[in-house]
C-alpha cells in the first residue's frame, strides 16, 4: 500500500483508539471515515486517473477503506460494551428497597367544595368576584348599612388591624365583595364571591376564627324574591341532593330588606324527630337547620353603591362553606376541617 494511504489508515486507527467514549468516537469517525475524510477524498480522486491506473489504485483504496471500517467497528463495539457496563452499575435499581409510602396528598375538601360551587354558578351565567381579606372598615360595615354602634363591629367579633385609625379589619364576611362589585361594575350583575373570612371566635366543634363563606349577588331589572328562592333551591339541590327541602325564615340583616334565614330540612331526622330538643341532636328537634342568610339588597346599599334603585333591584345571599361541608358529609366537628389531617382530606376531598 502506498505511503499516503498507510498514513491515512494509521491516522484513522489512532484517532479511533484515542476516542475515550462514544461521543468522541462519533467525531473521530466523521473525521476519518465521513464524506470529507482523507480516504473519501482519495477515493474521489480516482475519477481523474487514467483507466490503466484506476483499477490498481482502486483496489488499494478499497483495502484501506475496509481497514478503517473494521477499526471503527471494533472500537465502537468496545465503547458500547463499556458504556453498557457503566449504565448497569450507575442505574442499578434495588428492587428489594421498601417503597416510598409518602402520600402525594389531595385537594382539601373545602377547596373542592368551593370549586364545585363556583362551577355551579358559572354554569348559570355568574362570574366569580374576589376581594381582599384585609378590608376597609367602610366596605365591611358602613356601606352595608351596618352602623358604627352595631354589636358585630365590637372588638369581640372583629379583628382590627393596627393602628385602629387606619380603618382596616380582617373581613368578617364576604359581603364587602358585594359592595366592591357594585362600585366596579354596572348592572346586570350576577356574581358569586367565595372567600376566607375572620372572626375572633375560639376554635371549637362549631366555630373557627378563620372560615369560608360564599356570597351571591344579583342586580338586574325586575329581580324579585321568587328569583332568590329559585336560585337557592337549585343551589341546595346541587349541594345536598334531589328532594332537599328549603325554607326562608324571616330575619334581619342591615344590608337586605326584607331579609331571611335560609334553612334546610334536617339531614339526620328529615324533620321527623321534632318532639323536643333531645329528639334530634343535629337540629335540636327543630326539623330544620340554618344554612345561611339572604334577602333583597337594601335600597340604602344600592344607593351607597350608585345603583339606580328605580331601575334595578337585586338579591344577595351568604353561606358558610364549613357548615355546608359538615351538612353534606355529616361531619360533626369543625376542627376536623381545620386541622389538615391528610386522612380527612383524602376521605372527603378530591375524588369524593
Ligand atoms: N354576611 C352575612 C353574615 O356573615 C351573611 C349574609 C346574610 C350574606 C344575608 C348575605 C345576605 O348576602 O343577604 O352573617
Amino acid at each position: 500500500m502506498s505511503a499516503d494511504l498507510e498514513a491515512i489508515v494509521s491516522a484513522a486507527l489512532t484517532a479511533f483508539s484515542e476516542a475515550g467514549n462514544l461521543e468522541e468516537f462519533k467525531n473521530a469517525r466523521l473525521a476519518h471515515a465521513g464524506d470529507k475524510s482523507p480516504i473519501a477524498l482519495a477515493n474521489r480522486e480516482l475519477a481523474s486517473l487514467a483507466a490503466s491506473e484506476k483499477s490498481e489504485r482502486g483496489k488499494v483504496i478499497n483495502e484501506a477503506k475496509s481497514r478503517i471500517a473494521q477499526g471503527a467497528a471494533a472500537r465502537e463495539a468496545l465503547l458500547v460494551e463499556e458504556r453498557d457496563l457503566r449504565v448497569l452499575v450507575e442505574e442499578k435499581v434495588d428492587v428489594t428497597l421498601p417503597l416510598d409510602r409518602r402520600s402525594p396528598g389531595g385537594i382539601h375538601p373545602l377547596t373542592s367544595l368551593r370549586e364545585d360551587i363556583s362551577d355551579l354558578f358559572i354554569g348559570m351565567g355568574y362570574e366569580v368576584a374576589e376581594g381582599p381579606e384585609i378590608e376597609a372598615e367602610w366596605l365591611n360595615f358602613d356601606a352595608l348599612n351596618i352602623p358604627a354602634d352595631h354589636p358585630a363591629r365590637t372588638m369581640q367579633d372583629t379583628f382590627f388591624i393596627e393602628p385602629i385609625s387606619a380603618g382596616l379589619v380582617l373581613r368578617t364576611h364576604t359581603s364587602p365583595v358585594q359592595i366592591r362589585t357594585m362600585l366596579e361594575r354596572t348592572p346586570p350583575i350576577y356574581v358569586i364571591c367565595p372567600g376566607r373570612t375572620f372572626r375572633s371566635d375560639e376554635l371549637d366543634a362549631t366555630h373557627t376564627p378563620v372560615f369560608n363563606q360564599v356570597e351571591g349577588l344579583v342586580i338586574d331589572r325586575g329581580i324579585t324574591m321568587a328569583n332568590l328562592k329559585g336560585t337557592l333551591d337549585h343551589f341546595a339541590t346541587a349541594m345536598f341532593g334531589e328532594g332537599i327541602l328549603t325554607r326562608l325564615r324571616p330575619s334581619f340583616f342591615p344590608f337586605t330588606e326584607p331579609s331571611a334565614e335560609v334553612d334546610i330540612r334536617c339531614f339526620v331526622c328529615r324533620g321527623e324527630n321534632t318532639i323536643d330538643a333531645d329528639s334530634c341532636r343535629t337540629c335540636r328537634g327543630e326539623g330544620w337547620i340554618e344554612w345561611g342568610g339572604c334577602g333583597m339588597v337594601n335600597p340604602k346599599v344600592l344607593q351607597a353603591c350608585g345603583v339606580d334603585q328605580n331601575e334595578y333591584s337585586g338579591f344577595a345571599f351568604g353561606m358558610g362553606l364549613e357548615r355546608t361541608l359538615m351538612f353534606r358529609h355529616g361531619i360533626t366537628d369543625m376542627r376536623d376541617i381545620v386541622e389538615g389531617d391528610i386522612r380527612f382530606t383524602q376521605h372527603y376531598g378530591a375524588g369524593r
